[in-house]
């Protein structure tokens, strides 16, 4: 069995990971930690897992935390995450960083988008992008992987088989996000207080989503040209999901069959893609590790629709994806 430690688990993300991970065959949770004081049961925080895990929750050193693990999922926010990281890495742990601290390739843009100061700078550009759809066979061999954001997997997953093939132009791309509640995480925030939020839909962070960079960084990777997208998020009064609607120009004359067959192809044989023909909704993709895709032709553009589960296929199944991956076994175990 793979000894599992979970920090930041009294979290949206850990609580999936936690269900994901109950029902591995090869893994076993050894520990999961919390600030919280007095080592409360995990299920008092999250009374879904009642009678499924009798853990506590422990303020464990990284050194106790590597004696316990082989591999470590990190779902602390960014900062905190690195901080955790560069020890565990130092003790033989392998890692799935859920934080955006390992995504970004360089200082420069990390600063330009996070603030000043990184714990971990060296390490950034040396560390794998965990979109198995991607970049499979580098995460097999890797000892610590940046999971994606959910946003920009929605969108990347959409648009990188049209990249590749030719299809749509580099410049010029729009996408238009909307996300659940979930996405913004348990910690209280004005702007996902019940009265903030319910009955009402708003972009935010027009022009300024952290995201931003990272959709950039991965579309310029498969791309001739580097590549700036524009990216306005929604936050919708549901507690999951995210549906992103992505609008491109074509390159010459591409029907709506070429956009579909290159998208089939590409995912071929992907366990958790499925190109429909059907418009996708959150409502197919929740509670799933499913991302659903299709395309369209409408007048001078090509639109592409995708949706997934923020706290899934957007964060922990994706991370049990690349866990898999690391220790070589089904990509889809437990999913
Ligand atoms: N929510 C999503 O849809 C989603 C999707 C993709 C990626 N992510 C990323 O995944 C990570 C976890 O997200 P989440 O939504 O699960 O967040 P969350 O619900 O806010 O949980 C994060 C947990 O980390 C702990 N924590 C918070 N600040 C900390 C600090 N400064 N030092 C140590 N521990 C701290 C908290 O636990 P205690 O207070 O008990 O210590 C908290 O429960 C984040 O990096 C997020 O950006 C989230």
């Amino acid at each position: 069995m793979i000894r599992v430690a979970i920090l930041g688990a009294t979290g949206y993300t850990a609580l999936e990971l936690i269900q994901i991970l109950l029902r591995h065959p090869e893994a076993e949770i050894t520990a999961l930690t919390s600030r919280q004081e007095g080592n409360p049961p995990i299920s008092s925080i999250h009374p879904q897992l009642t009678a499924r895990i009798d853990m506590p929750l422990e303020s464990l050193s990284y050194d106790e935390v590597a004696d316990r693990a082989d591999c470590v999922f990190s779902c602390l926010p960014h900062g905190a995450s690195a901080e955790a990281v560069a020890p565990l890495l130092a003790a033989g742990c392998k890692v799935i960083d859920f934080s955006a601290d390992y995504r970004l390739d360089t200082l420069e843009v990390f600063e330009q988008w996070y603030g000043a100061g990184h714990p971990d700078a060296n390490r950034l550009g040396t560390v794998v992008y965990g979109l198995p759809e991607l970049f499979r066979e580098k995460i097999r061999g890797a000892q610590l992987v940046a999971n994606p954001g959910c946003y920009p997997t929605s969108a990347n997953l959409a648009l990188v088989p049209l990249l590749v093939a030719g299809l749509i132009d580099s410049r010029g791309i729009v996408i238009d996000s909307k996300s659940g509640v979930s996405g913004a995480g348990r910690t209280p925030k004005l702007a996902t207080l019940y009265p903030e939020c319910n009955e009402s839909i708003s972009a935010y962070n027009v022009g300024q989503h952290r995201h931003t960079p990272e959709i950039d960084q991965t579309l310029s990777a498969f791309s001739s040209k580097p590549v700036e997208v524009i990216f306005t998020p929604h936050l919708t009064p549901m507690t999951r999901g995210i549906l992103s609607t992505a609008y491109s120009y074509p390159q010459g004359d591409v029907s709506e069959t070429q956009l579909m067959d290159q998208l089939r192809e590409f995912y071929s044989g992907q366990p958790c893609v499925r190109v429909v023909e059907h418009l996708p909704a959150t409502r197919h993709c929740s509670g799933t590790p499913f991302c659903d895709i299709t395309a369209r032709r409408v007048r001078d553009r090509v639109v592409t629709i995708s949706c997934l589960d923020n706290l899934l296929k957007g964060a922990s199944s994706m991370a049990v994806q690349n866990f898999n991956l690391m220790y070589d076994l089904p990509e889809a175990m437990a999913l």
